[in-house]
This record gives structure tokens, C-alpha cells and sequence, in this order.
């Protein structure tokens, strides 16, 4: 929804107000003077509006960043350091606004989701402050008359992109590296949730000089296409769906930069028949994130449940999964919020009516939502479960992103392999089992980037983070993910016998 003049807004009271967008360490408007409406996809409201970015704004943003990169990438890395160790200290002084404003334009559950992510972004923060000085070089041993030594660099501007559904998260993944590292970036934030992340920019403005990080707000093609084709900028990093990340990718051939890609997954959960107990259901609802609507790349949303445990398991994750409470994301007993947008919502609903049309699917619970009643005032989604269909149909293949799980039945331990294998992506794989030997054989044998033995939890600094096969390409979370995502390593190399 694009505008001139303001609409009503109703924000939720103790929530982020944005001031612009952040470019040059200044707030500005877009250069057209549009606008985008930000909704609250808890109640339908409209909440803020931001500046409706287009390639004009790019333009400004990387100039910016240009001006401000060789002072930057000179400043000594422990105080660039430092600097991420103070913005972490007033990101967790204010978590609660954070809080309720992911809440509030995301439709997550305060609760359940919004309030870790705003704490987990500021120690994201924390993580790579701490990490500066490890942007360390090698010498290499060519021989006594030669010193040959390697510098780790920063590759200059950076382009990034985030998506909606952790945006506070996603953004501090990018801009935490990325400058501790010594580069600059233009990110450009989700147009359905850059509240949170404009008030991250804010924080860290607060003690970054200008221009080195730059957040704009615009819509994809128009605005992301802008950043991802411009020359001046020498690295990419996209988190989104698979398709965009083509998209990005293919930009990023022309020039020969490089580019890291965080993109979907339709991440497979095996559970043996000696895991038919409370823990193991407790890790599928976490594995399944259904407290975040199942809107996580991560979602373990096939379930691959053995023949043995099939309907026992199915009936304690039914009383498990149906006690939880979905409701207005900003209020503390709600377990489970809102779906982020009306195209989001459509979308979900129509994979549960393909369910409900197939005779050869079971709907176990769920189902649609509801069209009357406090429900149907948002975006709100009812957990579902499908079962007895094979691994071969869309809902076991398509990235949903919404709260529908598949439960596929298994005897044979390789034949649950292969189906889990069976998908052109390989974010995140869960397998449940007591047998440890076991469980990590199959740990070992599924084609994933991340494999999780007996727990179903979200991604912790420090360890390496990224996709097999089209669910990315590079690492993230950690000091390895650092430094091949954001520097580039030069070999200097000296005649000692001169
Ligand atoms: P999207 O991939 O279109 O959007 C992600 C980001 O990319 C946003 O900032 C958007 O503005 C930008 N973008 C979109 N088109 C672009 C383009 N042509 N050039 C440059 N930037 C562009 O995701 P969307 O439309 O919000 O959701 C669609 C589906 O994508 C979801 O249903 C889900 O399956 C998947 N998705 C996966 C995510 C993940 O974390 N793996 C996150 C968000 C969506
Ligand atoms: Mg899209």
C-alpha cells in the first residue's frame, strides 16, 4: 500500500517508531517521498509507515557507504570489536521495545519468539565483538630468503538482504560480520517487518560513523534488484526464498562477486520407534516451530514417524500441539501468533485445502481457520498434521511455510533416509532416537547442513550455519562463516634476499 498522505496508525504502546531510513548516518525519506504502510498482521491495523526505496536510494545508500569504508577498514579490528560490544549492551538495554516490534510487525508471539529473538540478536552482537581479533593471517613457509604472509580483508561494500520472518535475527547476522570484518553495507530490510531492524540500525548508529552501515526499506524487485545489480557493490548476502536467491545469484554473476545465499528448506524429522515419549513430541512442536507459525527456514515439516509409534505418537503430539494458544502476539499467554501477511496467509490456506481435497490424505488435527470469531481479526493460522500420504506429494515437497506438518510412515531404516534425502533442499534435518550409534549414523548419511540428534532447537553463535544443495551456499553464525563470507585473503609475499 503506497502513500503521501499518513493513514491512520495504531502502534502498540512501548513499540518502535521509525524516523526514515538510515543512510549516511542520517534519516531521510525516500527520494521519491513514497511511502510503504506497515501492518500489524495480529489485527490487520496499520502501525507505521517507512520510505518506499527505489534505486535513487540505493544510489545514496552506497555512496555513502563508499565514503565511509576507507577510514573503516582501517580502524584497528579490537576496537571495531569494542563497537560491537557496546551496540549489544544497548540492544539488550532496550529488548523489550525490540521485543514487542517484532512482535507487533511480525505477528510472532512476544512470549515464545519475539522476545528470545530480540535477546539472541543482541548477543549475535556480543559473538562477533568478541571475535575481531581472530581475523587473523598465516605466514607460509616458502623457504628462509621468503616471507610469504596472508591478510584476511574486508571485500569493501555489502549488500544485503533479509527477510520477514526473524528480521531482527537475520539483519544481525549480516551486519555483526560484516563490519567486525571491516566492511561497509547497504542492507535492505523486509517490507513486511523493518520496524525491529530500523531501530537495530538506530542503536547501532549510535556508535558505528556514518555511512558505515546504511538500512533501506523497499520492496523486492524494485528495490532489492536495485542493490543486488549495483556495480559498486562487491558482495551479496541474501536471505530469503529459494527463488529470489537465483535471482540474486544470477546478478551476482555478471559481476563476479561473491554472494551468500540463506535460502528454504523442507527439513526432514526421523523418528525411531524408541522415542515414542513426551521429550521426543516436545522436540517435534520446537523442531516444527509451530509457536513461530512454522514461518523458520529451519521447520522440520516432514515427519518421517515409524510404523510401530505412528498413531501413538500422532495422538500425544494432537494433545500437545491443541493445548497451545494462538492469539494476539502481543499478549503474554498467547503461545502462538499470526502469520505475517495476506499472501503468506493465502498461501497456507491453500495447501491445507489440497490436503482436505485428497481422499488419500488424513487430516490428523487443524485444519482451516476459522472465518468468525477473535481469530479470524488476523492473519491466524491453525497447526496442522496430515497423514498417510507418501513422501512424493506437494505438501512433502514444497517449502509451505506455515504451520503444516506431514507425518510419513516408515519400517526400514534406509528407506526413511532416502525419502528424507529425497528434496532438492537440505537446510536442517532432526533425529529422535535413545540409540545414539544410531542416530548418528543417520546424522551422517542425511543431506542437510545442519543435523539436530534429539533436540529440535534454533541456531545458537559459534556454530556454522548454511544449506545443502538449493537451500544455500556459505556459512553463517560463526567465526569460520566471518571470515569466508566477508573477507577476502591476500598473500603478500617478500624476497628475504634482497
Ligand atoms: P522473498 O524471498 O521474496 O523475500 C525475501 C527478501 O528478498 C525481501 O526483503 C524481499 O523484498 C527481497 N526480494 C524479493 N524479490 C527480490 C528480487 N527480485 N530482488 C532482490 N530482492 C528481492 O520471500 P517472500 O516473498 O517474503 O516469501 C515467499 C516464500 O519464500 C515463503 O513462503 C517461504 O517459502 C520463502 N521464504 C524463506 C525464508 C527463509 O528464511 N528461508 C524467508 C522468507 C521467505
Ligand atoms: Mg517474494
Amino acid at each position: 500500500m503506497d502513500t503521501v498522505t499518513p493513514t491512520k496508525l495504531s502502534p502498540a504502546s512501548g513499540t518502535y517508531q521509525p524516523k526514515g531510513q538510515l543512510i549516511g548516518g542520517k534519516w531521510i525519506g525516500s527520494v521519491s517521498g513514497k511511502v510503504i504502510t506497515i501492518e500489524n498482521p495480529g489485527k490487520k491495523t496499520s502501525i507505521a509507515q517507512v520510505p518506499h526505496a527505489g534505486a535513487a536510494d540505493v544510489e545514496l545508500a552506497v555512496t555513502a557507504a563508499e565514503k565511509a569504508f576507507p577510514s573503516w577498514k582501517n580502524v584497528v579490528p579490537r576496537e571495531r570489536g569494542k563497537l560491537l560490544l557496546k551496540i549489544a549492551e544497548a540492544m539488550e538495554a532496550r529488548v523489550e521495545e525490540m521485543a514487542r516490534t517484532i512482535a507487533m510487525e511480525t505477528g510472532n508471539a512476544l512470549r515464545t519468539q519475539a522476545r528470545g529473538e530480540a535477546k539472541l540478536a543482541a548477543d549475535i552482537f556480543r559473538y562477533f565483538g568478541g571475535l575481531a581479533s581472530e581475523l587473523k593471517g598465516e605466514t607460509v613457509p616458502l623457504g628462509e630468503s621468503v616471507l610469504s604472509y596472508t591478510r584476511r580483508e574486508p571485500l569493501g561494500i555489502v549488500g544485503a538482504i533479509i527477510p520477514w520472518n526473524a528480521p531482527v535475527m537475520l539483519g544481525a547476522l549480516k551486519i555483526a560480520p560484516a563490519l567486525c570484518a571491516g566492511n561497509v553495507l547497504v542492507m535492505k530490510a523486509a517490507e513486511d517487518a523493518p520496524l525491529a531492524v530500523l531501530m537495530m540500525a538506530d542503536i547501532t548508529n549510535e556508535f558505528v560513523p556514518p555511512g558505515v552501515l546504511n538500512v533501506i526499506t523497499g520492496y523486492g524487485e524494485e528495490c532489492g534488484g536495485a542493490l543486488a545489480n549495483h556495480p559498486k557493490i562487491r558482495k551479496l548476502s541474501f536471505t530469503g526464498s529459494t527463488e529470489v536467491g537465483k535471482v540474486i545469484m544470477r546478478a551476482a554473476a555478471e559481476r563476479i562477486v561473491p554472494v551468500s545465499l540463506e535460502l528454504g528448506g523442507k527439513s526432514p524429522s526421523i523418528v525411531y520407534p524408541d522415542a515414542d515419549e513426551d521429550w521426543a513430541v516436545d522436540g517435534i512442536i520446537n523442531a516444527m516451530r509451530f509457536t513461530r507459525q512454522s514461518q523458520s527456514c529451519t521447520a522440520g515439516s516432514r515427519m518421517f514417524l515409524h510404523e510401530d509409534i505412528f498413531d501413538s505418537f500422532l495422538a500425544k503430539l494432537e494433545k500437545k500441539v491443541t493445548a497451545l494458544k494462538i492469539g494476539d502476539p502481543l499478549d503474554e499467554a498467547s503461545d502462538i501468533g499470526s502469520i505475517i501477511n495476506n499472501k503468506q496467509y493465502t498461501k497456507v490456506c491453500k495447501y491445507v485445502q489440497d490436503g482436505l481435497d485428497r481422499s488419500d490424505a488424513r487430516l490428523v488435527f487443524g485444519g482451516l481457520p476459522p472465518k468468525t470469531g477473535p481469530l479470524s481479526e488476523g492473519y491466524f493460522t491453525m497447526p496442522t498434521v496430515f497423514a498417510d500420504r507418501s513422501n512424493d506429494w506437494r505438501l512433502a515437497r514444497e517449502e509451505i511455510f506455515g504451520p503444516v506438518l506431514v507425518a510419513i510412515r516408515w519400517s526400514d531404516e534406509a528407506e526413511a533416509i532416502r525419502m528424507a534425502n529425497e528434496s532438492h533442499y537440505g537446510l536442517a534435518a532432526y533425529v529422535w532416537t535413545h540409540n545414539i550409534g544410531k542416530g548418528l549414523r543417520a546424522a551422517h548419511a542425511i543431506e542437510s547442513g545442519w543435523v539436530q540428534v534429539n533436540q529440535g532447537g534454533g541456531q545458537t553463535p559459534g556454530m556454522s550455519y548454511g544449506g545443502y544443495k538449493q537451500s544455500g551456499l556459505g556459512r553463517e553464525f560463526s567465526l569460520e562463516g566471518m571470515l569466508d563470507s566477508f573477507t577476502q585473503r591476500k598473500s603478500v609475499t617478500v624476497n628475504l634476499a634482497v
